[in-house]
């Protein structure tokens, strides 16, 4: 079925971007929506409670009206800059390791693309076009990535007994890594986002698919509810310790590691295919492009923890903490690398 659109070069209304193909119904849609400076668009919207850019809106909707979930479906959930990439590659290894071993001397499907064309975001890929997707065509078990938050799923996916892994990093890194990234990916036509600036809109929660606070906890509350229905990892836990995360991640999402594949250490294999220094230096990582028109290379910058007293002041550290203390205190939600050393 397909989405009725607007002619194009029609006349810029106020609080539409004109430079995109929206439908009449979320083009009106936008008029009514609070708006803000947006981080890589002209406007973010305040949509279902939470910041949006004006073509997701649209996918989103999309989503949420056609979506049917399976069973054995896989939705691997983030807010951006959180280790996506990450958890996609890993997610993806995991599940599909009858049909792709994993072993070094086999070749396998992430060695030659990024994992963003292996698991597809449905607001960025699944739900873009204008065209639904024929999702019977997808192999299963079928792996999707998001940025929406849970309160915005799709009913399907929240009714199903189809998995949602969730990735969370410390707010100080990936705020970190959202300007440096979002200022790479930007168009020209829009200036620098100065640190400053991003930093207060990010204290206010205003940038995509926030406020930060209420994306994890969404996910964070129904971990909690539901332990079998949704996984929450940490980014920085599972750096230290990759190997049982993964143990923990597999039997979650129902592909255990039998006791001969971990003697013979395919955990360990596993984890090196999706290391962050294996994935930077592959070709397709370095000059493909997966995600909308954005460089591959640009997702792989440094992988550290606690990057951020690299950029941000003391006062900035002390305005994020207080942030985090109002926002998540008294939710059991914690952080590490979220003080200066
Ligand atoms: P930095 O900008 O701090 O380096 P996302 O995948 O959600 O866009 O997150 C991007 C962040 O994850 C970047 O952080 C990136 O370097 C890091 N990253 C990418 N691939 C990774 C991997 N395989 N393992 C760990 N971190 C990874």
């Amino acid at each position: 079925m397909a989405i009725t659109q607007s002619p194009k070069k029609q006349s810029t209304t106020e609080g539409v971007e004109d430079d995109q193909d929206l439908s009449n119904e979320c083009k009106d849609l936008l008029l009514s929506l609070p708006k803000e400076k947006g981080w890589r668009t002209r406007h973010i919207y305040l949509f279902q409670g939470f910041w949006c850019q004006p073509k997701e809106i649209q996918s989103i909707l999309s989503f949420q009206r056609h979506f049917q979930a399976l069973d054995s479906d896989i939705v691997l959930s983030t807010i951006p800059k959180s280790g996506t990439t990450w958890l996609k590659a890993l997610a993806f290894a995991i599940a599909n390791r009858e049909k792709y071993p994993i072993s070094k001397k086999k070749s396998h499907p992430l060695l030659t693309s990024n994992p963003h064309d292996l698991v597809p975001f449905f607001e960025y890929k699944v739900y873009a076009s204008n065209d639904l997707p024929d999702l019977s065509k997808f192999p299963e078990p079928r792996i999707f990535g998001t940025h929406i938050p849970f309160s915005a799923l799709a009913d399907p996916i929240k009714n199903s007994k189809c998995k949602i892994v969730y990735i969370c990093r410390n707010p100080f890194d990936t705020f970190v890594s959202s300007w440096i990234y979002l200022n790479k990916v930007k168009p020209d036509s829009l200036p620098t986002f100065q640190l400053e600036e991003a930093f207060e809109m990010y204290c206010n929660g205003a940038m995509g698919f926030g406020p930060f606070w209420d994306h994890m906890l969404g996910y964070w509350n129904e971990s909690l509810k539901r332990p079998d229905k949704v996984m929450f990892l940490k980014y920085e836990e599972m750096k230290e310790d990759i190997v049982s995360h993964l143990k923990k991640l597999a039997v979650f999402l129902g592909y255990p590691f039998p006791v001969q594949e971990e003697k013979d250490g395919v955990v360990e294999d596993l984890a090196e295919l999706c290391s962050f220094e294996k994935m930077k230096e592959l070709e397709v990582n370095k000059s493909g492009k997966s995600i909308m028109n954005f460089e591959n290379k640009n997702l792989f910058r440094k992988a550290e923890i606690g990057d951020w007293v690299n950029y941000l002041s003391p006062p900035m550290e002390e305005q994020l903490s207080k942030v985090l203390e109002e926002k998540l205190g008294g939710s059991g939600l914690t952080f590490k690398a979220a003080k200066r050393p």
